[in-house]
């Protein structure tokens, strides 16, 4: 069984405010992007990495990052487009695998075990996406900001990624997604699992647990929490070796 994974990195990390887009910002000693992609070489099941980057940072991306840590799963290196959702489309064209897991290259916090996991519930389901419960109350709003309802909590799940799919049925989602845009729907899509509900084969979206550890980096705060995560991983991994 091979399995691929598209790690994105095509954002422009607006939310950071910072001069270098987030996901080569430096954190700990290396740059964000650096971990997941590490992950992913690391893991015995991944066969081929496809890394997307921003249209004018494939070079970059290719001397800094993957030539200079040695990832040699890396087999493509290609621009992003303007919506993530593009990104992963671009991104796709060149998976071979039999499964894909689709991550955000600004969470650099995964490990062996969650990767475990979200192969093995793609296996098991041909869906799954990284989730845990939510810890807060949320509210629906409306356009002046007014509560206009408390989703009961306790069915509210957090989303992350990895998302993995069998390959043919993210595939296939993309031309429904196609077809649609092509007739002039309006589609608003946030995450790759949604796509597989609107435009899937009506396989259902299993949630695999993730880590409240897996967190985003977004914003400059999430830099000081990914360190104090990431040296904790290192120590953990140094006590079981
Ligand atoms: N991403 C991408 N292509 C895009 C937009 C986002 O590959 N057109 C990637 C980002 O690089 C990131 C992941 O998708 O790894 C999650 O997106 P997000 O956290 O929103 O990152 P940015 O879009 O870069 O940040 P912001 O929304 O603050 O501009
Ligand atoms: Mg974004």
């Amino acid at each position: 069984m091979k399995v691929s994974a598209i790690v994105l990195a095509a954002g422009k990390g607006s939310r950071m405010h910072s001069a270098v887009h987030k996901q080569y910002i430096r954190v700990g000693d290396y740059p964000v992007v650096y971990y997941a992609l590490k992950a992913f070489q690391n893991h015995p099941d991944v066969t081929e990495i496809i890394l997307v980057v921003g249209a004018d940072e494939v070079e970059y991306a290719r001397e800094t990052i993957v030539n200079r840590y040695h990832f040699d799963k890396v087999r493509m290196i290609t621009p992003g487009g303007r919506e993530r959702w593009e990104s992963v489309k671009f991104g796709l064209q060149y998976v071979t695998g039999e499964y894909v897991m689709v991550h955000d290259g600004a969470r650099p916090c995964i490990t062996k075990d969650l990767l475990d996991r979200c192969i093995a519930e793609a296996q098991n389901y041909g869906a799954c996406v990284a989730a845990m419960p939510v810890k807060d109350t949320i509210k629906q709003v409306d356009a002046e900001y007014f509560s206009v309802a408390t989703p009961d909590r306790s069915t509210l799940w957090q989303i992350q990624t990895p998302q993995s799919f069998r390959t043919s049925l993210l595939t296939g989602a993309y031309e429904g997604l196609d077809r649609a845009l092509a007739q002039g729907e309006n589609v608003k899509l946030t995450d790759d699992a949604q796509l597989v509900e609107q435009f899937g084969d009506g396989t259902r979206i299993r949630m695999t647990e993730g880590s409240y550890r897996n967190i985003k980096v977004t914003t400059p705060e999430d830099l000081e929490i990914a360190a104090i995560f990431l040296a904790g991983q290192e120590e953990s991994s140094f006590e079981n070796s």
